[in-house]
Order: C-alpha cells, then structure tokens, then sequence
C-alpha cells in the first residue's frame, strides 16, 4: 500500500507537470494573440487542475503513513523529515491553492484575453512553486524520477 502510493504520487508528478507547463504556453500565446477562449483551452485548464487535486489527495495519504513525516519537534533538525513534513507539504499545498484560484478566475473572468490572462499568471506561478517543491533526485532526499 505504501510502496504502491509512492510509486503513484511519484510518477504522477510527470502528468501533473506537463499539464502545467503546457497550461501555461497555450495561456500565454492565446492571450498575446487575442485568440478566442475555446472549450478546449476550458478542459486543458480543468484537467491540470483535477491532475492536481489527485496528487494533492496522494500527497494527503502518504502524509499519514510515509515514515518521512513526523510531527515532533525533533523532526525540524533532520533534513528529510523536515523536507517531507514541512517543505514539501506546505509548498505543494499553495501550489494546489494557487491552481484552483487560477481556473476559477479564468472560468468567472467575461473576456476571453481576461480568462488567459489568470490562467497564464496563477498557473504560471504554480508551476514555480512545484518546481521548488519537487524532491528532485539530485537534492539528496532519497527520492528517483519516478
Ligand atoms: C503538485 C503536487 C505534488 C507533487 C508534484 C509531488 C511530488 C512528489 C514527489 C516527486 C515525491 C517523491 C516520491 C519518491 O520518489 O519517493 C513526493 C513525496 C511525498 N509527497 Fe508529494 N507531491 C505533491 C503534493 C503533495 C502534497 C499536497 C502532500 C501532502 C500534503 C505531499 C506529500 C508527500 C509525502 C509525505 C511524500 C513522501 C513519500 C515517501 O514516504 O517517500 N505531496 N511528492
């Protein structure tokens, strides 16, 4: 169960990036180029965001059962359980946060250039966050690429 959940939220990450990183292009020329909101850029938008909410629902199991979280005082001094319990969480959490407001403000917004423009700047910020929020392989937590 647990190994089957890492290995989900791990690799789920790929998915949720390239929806973002290609929610984020399409935003950007459609809205410099005055194009027409289409119900196709509506789903792109709505599936980064259900692509997030998922991993947000793993993320939340794996944080009760994931022997890299621990809610003691004592876990702020080892750099893995900090990560995981505090880093990571919060991080990926504002992420998510910042998805949802970018697709509700696009779908309320009554411009089609308006509707790009949030998807474009929320989304575009999301996609930072989650960049710095990765536990990419490379920063030492024990983690892979997939
Ligand atoms: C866009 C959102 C997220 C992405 C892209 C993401 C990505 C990742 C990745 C790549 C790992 C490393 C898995 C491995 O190779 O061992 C990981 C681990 C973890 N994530 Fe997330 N995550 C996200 C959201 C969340 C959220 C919202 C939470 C909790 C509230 C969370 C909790 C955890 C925990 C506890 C682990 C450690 C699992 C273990 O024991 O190895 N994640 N996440």
């Amino acid at each position: 169960m647990y190994n089957g959940l890492t290995h989900a939220h791990s690799g789920f990450r790929w998915i949720v990036l390239l929806l973002l990183v290609i929610a984020v292009f399409k935003a950007l020329i459609k809205w410099r180029s005055n194009a027409p909101y289409t119900e196709g850029d509506r789903k792109l938008n709505l599936f980064t965001m259900i692509a997030a909410h998922v991993q947000l629902i793993l993320g939340l199991a794996l944080f009760f059962i994931s022997p890299k979280v621990s809610l003691t005082g004592a876990a702020m001094k080892d750099p893995i359980l900090r990560f995981f319990t505090a880093e990571h969480s919060v991080l990926m959490l504002l992420a998510i946060v910042l998805i949802t407001i970018g697709y509700s403000r696009s779908k309320k917004a009554l411009e089609d250039a308006q509707k790009f423009r949030w998807a474009f700047i929320y989304f575009l910020l999301a996609l930072v966050v989650v960049l710095i929020g990765i536990p990419w392989p490379f920063r030492g937590l024990g983690t892979g690429w997939f």
